[in-house]
């Protein structure tokens, strides 16, 4: 099969299309199936672990990658199953989590699986599932953002961010999105009641207060943040490491019983999955792509991340 493959770690040139061998249903994976990939797409997960970023590597491989193919998002159609599956046949159309969906045929768990939305073609499917759990977990299970509750989320217009605005208004929130002056008309479009330029404003210092800060991006440190919580508000961030300050200022937290600031891991699972495909059904969460590459061109899709201004998606148009 054809596949997007890198064998080092380094810029995002070593990632090369290459024919290697098709994944097969093993007899230990009987709850496993193997999807034909029509569409997949890049993370900065993907970027992190083709990088070689230091804390990915004790488990990744540390002078080589212990795995050929990125990609941890997938739609597409079911083409084997393993003997213990029950809730899909051949041939269904899927979407969800797995690892290695840069490439024509990928093995994923029926458990981190759901069938395509209703209405939405496998490009947009694949924009979803990793962004879409992110987003759903940190704002309902971490950030316990309820109906009527005002939250700022930083980052708005990324790939977190863009759902993170709709699945938000979704749970009845108020939301005040920060992104950059360009994006600030689409990112209203999607629902924000209020927008504002991250270039031209500090959101911590507008006097303003709300029940959940969510740093989708990780770009802001808790302690500038507490100035914009309300007495009881929750900060939760996406990506810890990416503010050398923050993780000292978490421990502190933690030292001082502070339960404000938050993170999580997503966990790309069936029901969550089954909860945002509801979501787009009943059309108040739509992904947005703003480009698609074809899978020979998956190195300019990690370009495209790594940059770190892209607008909702970058999705790999697998089967065209
Ligand atoms: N915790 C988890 O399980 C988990 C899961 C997935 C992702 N993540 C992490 O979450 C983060 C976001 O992922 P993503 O897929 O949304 O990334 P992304 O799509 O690459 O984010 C790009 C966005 O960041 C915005 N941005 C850049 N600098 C900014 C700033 N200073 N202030 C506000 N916004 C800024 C850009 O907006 P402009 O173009 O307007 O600048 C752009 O729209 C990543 O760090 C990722 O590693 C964590």
């Amino acid at each position: 099969m054809k596949a997007a493959v890198y064998r080092t770690y380094g810029p995002p040139e070593v990632v090369k299309l290459e024919e290697i061998a098709p994944p097969v249903l093993r007899p230990e994976d009987g709850k496993r199936v193997l999807i034909r990939v029509h569409s997949a797409s890049t993370n900065p997960f993907d970027v992190l672990h083709r990088s070689g970023f230091l804390p990915i590597r004790p488990s990744n491989g540390w002078l080589k990658p212990k795995t050929l193919v990125l990609g941890i998002d997938v739609a597409g159609t079911i083409e084997a199953i393993g003997p213990e599956v029950t809730r899909f046949k051949l041939g269904d159309a899927v979407y969800g989590g797995c690892f290695g969906s840069h490439a024509e045929f990928v093995r994923a768990r029926e458990d981190a699986l759901a069938p395509l939305p209703a209405g939405l073609s496998f490009d947009q499917a694949a924009a979803l599932p990793t962004a879409a759990m992110t987003a759903l977990q940190g704002l309902r299970d971490v950030a316990s953002l309820q109906a009527g509750q005002r939250i700022l989320i930083n980052g708005a217009s990324g790939g977190v961010g863009h759902l993170a605005v709709q699945i938000a208004r979704a749970l009845g929130a108020e939301v005040t999105a920060v992104c950059s002056g360009p994006n600030g008309a689409w990112v209203k479009a999607l629902g924000a009641d209020h927008v504002l330029d991250y270039t031209r404003v500090d959101f911590t210092r507008t006097g303003e207060r709300y029940d959940v800060v969510y740093d989708a991006v990780g770009k802001r440190a808790y302690f500038d943040c507490t100035r914009a919580l309300t007495p009881a508000g929750v900060f939760v961030t996406e990506n810890p490491l990416k503010v050398w300050s923050l993780l000292p200022q978490l421990a502190w937290a933690a030292l001082t019983g502070d339960k404000r600031p938050r993170m999580h891991l997503a966990d790309t699972n069936a029901q969550d999955l089954t909860f945002i495909g509801a979501l787009c059904e009943k059309g108040q969460l739509r992904p947005v792509i703003e480009q698609v590459y074809p899978l020979d061109q998956t190195a300019a899709t990690h370009r495209h991340v790594e940059a770190g201004h892209t607008k909702g998606k970058v999705v790999i148009a697998v089967r065209t």
